[in-house]
Order: structure tokens, then C-alpha cells, then sequence
């Protein structure tokens, strides 16, 4: 077997037990590591162990170690420098420059195509169109998905909007489907597909929820999978095929699970309003009757004399950057002889497995973590709950409301628990834009506060108890 050949299936290998091992969060470092060690071999091998039928090495290593220099300096420096909330942001990121080189690779094989044309170029011809139109929606896409995170880009839509993006997609689709059956090797036909898909791409993602981004950028990862694995088959790589090929059914999956945990068809979140800036921000208090307040000193004597405790974390912990003294306020009340655990629900946050990254982050030991099944079993015997920055995931609307747009979203059951404190800055909803009834039920009590500013304050009421 040719070197090259046992390198790529080497790193095909890592990429696969890599990502086996991110199911887990104990493996899911070492995961990484293995994965991307793969690619290092793969970009090794393909760099100093590539020839073509003549026996001719790659050449051109001044353009291929400058651009790999200058890539790893900035996904280094951009990698430390993130904040764990704006992680979504620079998958974004990264995910559309992915796009953009499949796309870049069908423009310059399309160009080398043109040039030697064989007698029948149509099954090149299908790869490369399928990765320029594929991986163009993909860059595009992702780089207003990125903008919108950032709150560069605001949300633009106009009547009709959905129709006129089906009928640009069908009109790249058809004009491929015509150099395709005429073997037709058409430089303008060619770059009108590519401008086709740049302003697809753009209508594509201009119109949907900034908050339902994430849900869009899993669904763009999976394009741009798709898209490399076309390079792959192009230039016969099958490191690039497996990873490519793992990346498009990864993403796939991860937007069916998502939609799944929020009970949405895909369809309803790339044309549905739910998320929207209309609603949120809206001040509900009072709509639904009377919520009670309880002080900080109070709250902290509840906690310190339970037996049983659980945390539950939401997008609020993660904005006030609260995950260390949350767990100092663990490791506190656990000195106390009071058992607490977290109860993490799989949407909490904005992205797939944000609280337990979070909470990782600030060692909170992953044995202490329950997923929502087990949690909901626990509740019922839980004397205090604490419901940090955590809003949809927690609304009983999503069992009892019908009409609700989160009915049959499953639920952390917090309602069960004997008595529920809720830390917030306001009576505001949360990602939905909807009310919450737990608020106002006679075993809830508002504790109202930056989630990092309560927990402090608490911690030190606790150590004065
Ligand atoms: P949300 O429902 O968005 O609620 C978060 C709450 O945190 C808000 O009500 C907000 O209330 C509060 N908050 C904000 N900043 C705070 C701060 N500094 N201190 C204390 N509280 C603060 O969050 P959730 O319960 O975690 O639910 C997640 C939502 O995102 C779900 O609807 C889910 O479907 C959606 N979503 C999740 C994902 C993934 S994969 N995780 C992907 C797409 C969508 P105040 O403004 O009053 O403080």
C-alpha cells in the first residue's frame, strides 16, 4: 500500500474515534487533539508526499507554507481570545471560510478543466458545480450568520422573499442541469451559478431570528462538509472525503437533534418568526399576576439549611461569565453538608452543549451534571432549586399551553421541586419571547441581579451564616 494511501486512511481513522470521543466531556479534549493530529498528518502527507503520474512533487511551497502560517496565527490568537459566548460566532466564522475554500477549489478546477477539456467532462464537471454551488451558499451564509451574531447584521426580509431564493436556487440548479447535459464547459455560465449562490446564500440567511443562528450554522457546517467531501472525490483524497463526508453528517445530525430539543420542525426555523426581536424584550410582569421577591439574606439561609439542592444553568449564567462562582457556591454549600447537582437541559444556551463546556470550564465535576431525564426524576425530592439565568427551558407552557410557541419542547419539571428561587435581571422573557408561568406559582421566588453580582453576594451571606 502506497504511504500516502495508509497516511489518509491514518487520519480518516483519527477523525472518526475523534469524534466518538467529543461525545463525551471526560474524552472530549483528548478527542480534539486526536483528530486534529490526523489532519496534521493528512496535510504532511499530501505536502511532502504527494506526485502526480509523472513523478512531480506539489512544488509551490513558498504560497502553502505562508498560507499556513498566516492561518494558524490568526485561528490561534482568534481560538485564546473568544469568549465562550461568542463561540457560535466564530464557528460561524471558521465554517464559512470552509465554504469559501471548496468553492475556491471548484473555480480552480473548472479553470483546469477549461483548459484540457476531455472528450467527457460531465462527472468532474457535477463535482465541481455541486461544490461551487454548495460551498458559495455555505461562505455566504455563514458570513451574514457571523454578521447577525455579532449584531453587525440585522434581520431583512421582504414579501415574497421565500419564493424569489427558491427561484434563484432553481435557476443555479437548472443552468448546471444545461452545461451538464450539453457537456458544456461555459465560463459565463459557470459564474453566473457562482453569483447565483452568493446572493442565495445571502437571501437565504438575511431573513431568520439572530437567536435561531445556531440552529442555521449546524445546518451551513453540514453544507460545507458536503462541499469538501466533493474536493475529495475531485482530487481522489480520502482523507478529505471521510472528513468532509463526517462534517456533512455531523451537522446534519446535530440540527436534527437540536430542532428535536426544541420541538421545532427545521422548516418552522428557517421560515418561522419564533426568536424574533418583536417580541423579546417585551416587560410581561404582572400579566399573569403576582410574583414574589425574596432578599438575598433570606435566599441564603434557604440554601445553606437544605438537604438537597440543584442548579439549573441558562443562557443568563453564561452571559454574566457567573460558572466560577457558581461552583464556589457549590463547593460552599457542599462543605455545609447540603447535597447539590446541576440539572443541564440540551437547549440551554445558544449552542450545543454550552453548559456543560461552561461549567467544565470552571471544574464543576461532570458526575454532578444530570441530564434532563434524570434531573426531571430528582426534582420531587429537591428542597431548593436555583434557576440561574435559565427561562424557556424551565416554562411549564412548554407541557400545559397548547397555543404556546414551545408547547411540547421538553422541560427541566422545576415546577416539582418544593420550592424554586429564580435569578434574573428582570420580569423579561427569554429566548422564545414568551411569559413564564413558574414565575408567578406560589414556590417560586424572584431573585432579581446579574447572575454573577446574586451569586457573589450569596456566597458571602453563606459564609456569614
Ligand atoms: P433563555 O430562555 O434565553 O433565558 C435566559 C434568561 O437569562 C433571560 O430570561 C434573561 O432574563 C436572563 N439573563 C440574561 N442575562 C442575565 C444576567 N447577566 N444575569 C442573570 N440573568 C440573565 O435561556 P435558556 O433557558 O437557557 O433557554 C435557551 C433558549 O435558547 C431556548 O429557547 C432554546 O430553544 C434556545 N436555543 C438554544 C440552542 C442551543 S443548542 N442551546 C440553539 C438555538 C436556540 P433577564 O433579561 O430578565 O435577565
Amino acid at each position: 500500500m502506497p504511504i500516502l494511501t495508509l497516511i489518509y486512511l491514518l487520519a480518516s481513522v483519527s477523525f472518526i474515534a475523534g469524534l466518538k470521543m467529543l461525545s463525551n466531556p471526560t474524552t472530549a479534549r483528548r478527542g480534539n487533539l486526536i483528530a486534529a493530529a490526523g489532519m496534521l498528518l493528512a496535510i504532511a502527507g499530501t505536502i511532502f508526499g504527494y506526485h502526480d503520474e509523472t513523478g512531480k512533487s506539489l512544488g509551490n511551497y513558498g504560497w502553502i507554507f505562508g498560507g499556513i502560517f498566516i492561518g494558524a496565527v490568526i485561528g490561534a490568537v482568534s481560538a485564546r481570545k473568544v469568549k465562550m459566548t461568542s463561540m457560535p460566532e466564530m464557528v460561524s466564522l471558521f465554517n464559512g471560510m470552509g465554504g469559501a475554500c471548496a468553492a475556491l477549489i471548484s473555480i480552480v478546477e473548472f479553470n483546469h478543466l477549461v483548459k484540457a477539456p476531455p472528450v467527457d467532462s460531465r462527472a468532474e464537471l457535477l463535482i465541481i458545480l455541486a461544490g461551487l454551488l454548495i460551498g458559495t451558499v455555505s461562505f455566504t451564509g455563514s458570513m451574514v450568520a457571523w454578521g447577525k451574531l455579532n449584531g453587525k447584521v440585522k434581520d431583512f426580509a421582504f414579501p415574497g422573499q421565500h419564493y424569489i431564493n427558491m427561484i434563484v436556487l432553481l435557476a443555479a440548479i437548472a443552468i448546471g442541469g444545461w452545461m451538464l447535459a450539453h457537456n458544456l464547459l461555459s465560463a459565463p455560465l459557470f459564474y453566473t451559478i457562482l453569483v447565483l449562490s452568493i446572493v442565495y446564500g445571502l437571501f437565504f440567511v438575511l431573513p431568520i431570528g439572530g437567536a435561531d443562528m445556531p440552529v442555521v450554522i449546524s445546518i451551513l457546517n453540514s453544507f460545507t462538509g458536503v462541499a469538501a467531501a466533493c474536493g475529495g472525490f475531485l482530487y481522489d483524497n480520502k482523507a478529505m472525503l471521510t472528513g468532509g463526508i463526517l462534517v456533512g453528517a455531523a451537522g446534519t445530525l446535530l440540527t436534527i437533534l437540536m430542532c428535536k430539543a426544541m420541538n421545532r420542525s427545521l422548516l418552522n426555523v428557517l421560515i418561522g418568526s419564533f426568536g424574533g426581536g418583536a417580541k423579546a424584550g417585551a416587560d410581561n410582569a404582572g400579566a399573569q399576576g403576582i410574583y414574589k421577591e425574596v432578599s438575598l439574606s433570606d435566599a441564603a439561609v434557604v440554601l445553606a439549611y437544605a438537604n438537597k439542592v440543584m442548579i439549573v444553568p441558562g443562557y443568563g449564567l453564561a452571559v454574566a461569565q457567573a460558572q466560577h462562582v457558581c461552583h464556589e457556591l457549590e463547593k460552599l454549600l457542599t462543605s455545609r453538608g447540603v447535597e447539590v447537582k446541576y440539572a443541564i437541559h440540551p437547549v440551554a444556551g445558544r449552542m450545543p452543549g454550552h453548559m456543560n463546556v461552561l461549567l467544565a470550564e470552571a471544574d464543576v465535576a461532570y458526575e454532578n451534571l444530570l441530564e434532563m431525564e434524570q434531573a426531571n426524576e430528582e426534582f420531587p425530592s429537591v428542597d431548593v432549586v436555583m434557576v440561574l439565568g435559565a427561562n424557556d427551558v424551565v416554562n411549564p407552557a412548554a407541557k400545559n399551553d397548547k397555543n404556546s410557541p414551545i408547547y411540547g419542547m421538553p422541560i427541566l419539571e422545576v415546577e416539582l421541586a418544593r420550592s424554586c428561587i429564580v435569578n434574573k435581571r428582570s420580569m423579561k422573557p427569554g429566548y422564545a419571547g414568551i411569559e413564564n408561568e413558574l414565575f408567578f406559582s406560589p414556590r417560586t421566588s424572584m431573585l432579581f441581579g446579574d447572575a454573577k453580582k446574586v451569586l457573589q453576594d450569596l456566597v458571602a451571606e453563606i459564609k456569614n451564616i
